[in-house]
């Protein structure tokens, strides 16, 4: 979509790392910014050091009824919303995945996926109604590659918010409405941290698995506001896909491989 003619842009998880990144980058180019966090301390501290184009809304993208209390604010403050981009998301817990406690799968899930859902089900009819808006749903390269351990439900979450994504293109084309699935490789933000703090049990129980192979590395990725720059890119060119770190296309082709491998198998005549 053509970004001067967007007025309202919708950010969840945006009080941190790639979602404030996303967010100031919108906003470089005047696009009003409503920031949705279950973080409040952090959320007051981001929209304190902002001017008067963002709001800050509480949001748990699990409740769907705060969904709708958080777009009636934010439509109050800015009117309809052009630009929804459904980015909270808490990380991986390094748990094989038959060692992992069930509640913290559904928790991954309700936040990684069903969160995703819940912001699409709250804004969409209404932006296809509308036509001229876009949907950013942040994923992962991991929904994209296959065959990381002590991820596998992390990227369950993320592989559907892949095809979500994909399904939901085809679908909102014809109405004016680009979707496009960010897939960030290692960005520099918080997600270690909150999602020890926020995910509870998620990063509880990890029996020695090295899961702080994301907390040592991820200081060293990118700089979230060059991932917000490629996502305002992405979206005025409406790609389907945005994603942070070309190198990850070999692993991409990997999996493609594998599938290609698979296939000559099962049609080979012995
Ligand atoms: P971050 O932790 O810095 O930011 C995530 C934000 O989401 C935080 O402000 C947090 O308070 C918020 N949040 C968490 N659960 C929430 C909930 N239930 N409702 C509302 N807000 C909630 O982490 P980061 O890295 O910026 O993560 C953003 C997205 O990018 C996530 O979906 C993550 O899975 C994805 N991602 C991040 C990568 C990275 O290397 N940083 C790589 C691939 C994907």
């Amino acid at each position: 979509m053509d970004l001067s003619a967007a007025r309202h842009a919708f950010v969840t998880g945006g009080a941190s790392g790639i979602g404030l990144g996303i967010a100031d980058a919108l906003a470089r180019h005047g696009i009003s910014v409503t920031i949705a966090d279950i973080n409040e301390e952090s959320l007051d501290a981001v929209i304190g050091s902002r001017g008067s184009g963002y709001l800050g809304v509480a949001l748990d993208v699990r409740d769907r009824e705060a969904w709708k209390v958080a777009k009636a604010r934010a439509e109050t403050a800015f009117g309809s919303v052009d630009i929804l981009v459904n980015n909270a998301g808490i990380g991986f817990n390094g748990c094989d995945v038959v060692d992992m406690d069930p509640a913290t799968f559904d928790m991954l899930i309700a936040i990684d996926l069903i969160g995703v859902f819940n912001g699409v089900a709250c804004f969409g009819s209404e932006m296809r109604a509308r036509g001229g808006a876009h949907i950013v749903n942040t994923a992962s390269v991991m929904g994209l590659i296959s065959g990381t351990g002590g991820r596998s439900a992390y990227s369950a979450a993320k592989s559907a918010v892949v095809a979500l994504s994909e399904g939901m293109r085809s679908e909102m084309e014809p109405h004016n409405v680009g979707v496009s699935v960010l897939c960030p490789g290692l960005v520099t933000s918080n997600l270690d941290q909150n999602t020890a703090t926020l995910g509870g049990h998620v990063r509880e129980n990890i029996q020695g698995k090295d899961i702080d192979h994301g907390r040592g590395t991820r200081a060293h990725g990118m700089d979230p506001a060059t991932a917000g720059d490629q996502v305002a890119r992405g979206i005025a060119h409406n790609l389907p896909y945005i994603i942070t770190h070309p190198h990850y296309l070999g692993n991409i082709e990997t999996r493609m491989d594998a599938i290609r491998a698979s296939v000559e198998v099962t049609s080979s005549p012995s």
